[in-house]
């Protein structure tokens, strides 16, 4: 469960991370990308890189990133060239499963100098997810810092590009610009890692944040209470509308994002035809964006055409998807630099 005491040591929630340092890092990525800093500081080191999970964005950019940064990468994908893992603690391991994760991290630590790691959400025990219960146990049996490269709860470095993202549209001063994170459909149960890691950023960037969303898609409490402490402590305002005419007014930029509503743990069938069905005309399109104030759009990637967003959003000027998926790359190498003390 993420607290907001600081620990720099990994990068596993934004809030581990307190305001200085997520600054910080924010400020330091903005130096690397206007340098192109390509520079062997971190030569002789590597990046172990697991993922449960496919990739596109966060394995190249991490990649990319330790090449600048003159270190090796080593791609761990469980299952497919390595051998399976067992993820729960005292089972009876007689099944498919080869090899415990604790022994496998034990391991992959002493040929890595940072583990990276990539478990959505198995949307199927709620605590288990919201407690981030993986990645918390590979932090555990990790002896060199873990990042977490979308996990059941967040996906931080994600929010680190969208915060760099938001820095640049607004000249650095993104406080009182109106941040609104709109749910949209899809035919998938997409886990919520982004919208939570996102609310967060936007927040502690000062911005003023309307989530929409239908009522049944509202993200777990603990992240909305979360979210809300951070901007109690900030003077900041979150709002929740379930109209998203209104939510979209006058709004500076618009973070359009698909996830399954809580529903998916109790009842997945109803929360399908919510998703797909119900509140299938929750898709970003022109009519949506013209009450906005030139709104930029956001969204993390990837994105289904014409059902999360139309072409002509996508396709338009105010669409600044493509930057957010560049900046994943300086973010990372600010990240890297910092948990290998290269800052
Ligand atoms: N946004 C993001 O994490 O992209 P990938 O799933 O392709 O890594």
């Amino acid at each position: 469960m993420s607290t907001i005491t600081p620990d720099i040591s990994n990068f596993i929630h934004m809030s581990d991370w307190d305001d200085s340092t997520i600054h910080g890092v924010l400020e330091k990525a903005a130096q690397l990308k206007a340098e192109n800093f390509r520079k062997p500081v971190a030569f002789g080191k590597v990046l172990g890189l697991i993922f449960f999970n496919p990739s596109l964005r966060t394995r190249i950019s991490f990649e990319t990133a330790a090449i600048h940064l003159g270190a090796g990468t080593s791609i761990i994908q469980p299952g497919h060239g390595t051998w399976t893992f067992e993820t729960r603690t005292g089972v009876v391991m007689d099944g498919n499963r080869t090899e415990h994760l604790k022994e496998a991290v034990q391991v992959i630590s002493r040929y890595v100098d940072i583990i990276g790691v990539r478990a959505f959400a198995g949307m199927k025990d709620v605590d288990e997810d919201m407690e981030d219960r993986l990645i918390r146990d590979i932090v555990r049996y990790a002896t060199v810092p873990v990042i977490n490269m979308e996990s059941a709860r967040e996906h931080p470095c994600q929010a680190l590009a969208d915060g760099l993202t938001i820095q640049e549209q607004f000249q650095n001063r993104p406080k009182g610009k109106k941040f609104v994170l709109s749910w949209t459909p899809h035919p998938k149960p997409l886990p919520m890692a982004v919208p939570n890691s996102v609310l967060e950023i936007a927040v502690r960037l000062g911005m003023d944040v309307t989530l929409t969303c239908p009522p049944e898609m509202v993200p777990d409490k603990r992240v909305m209470d979360l979210v809300g402490r951070h901007a109690d402590r900030l003077g900041t305002e979150v709002q929740i509308s379930h109209n998203q005419v209104t939510a979209f007014t006058d709004a500076d930029v618009i973070y359009a994002k698909s996830w399954a509503g809580p529903l998916i743990y109790d009842d997945p069938a109803a929360e399908t035809e919510l998703r797909t069905t119900r509140y299938h005309n929750w898709t970003v399109d022109d009519g949506r964006m013209a009450v906005t104030n030139n709104a930029s759009f956001m969204h993390c990637l990837p994105v289904r055409r014409n059902v999360v967003v139309t072409d002509a959003v996508l396709d338009s000027p105010q669409a600044i998807h493509i930057d957010q998926a560049e900046n994943r790359l300086h973010a990372q190498k600010a990240v890297l630099m910092k948990l290998w003390n290269l800052l």
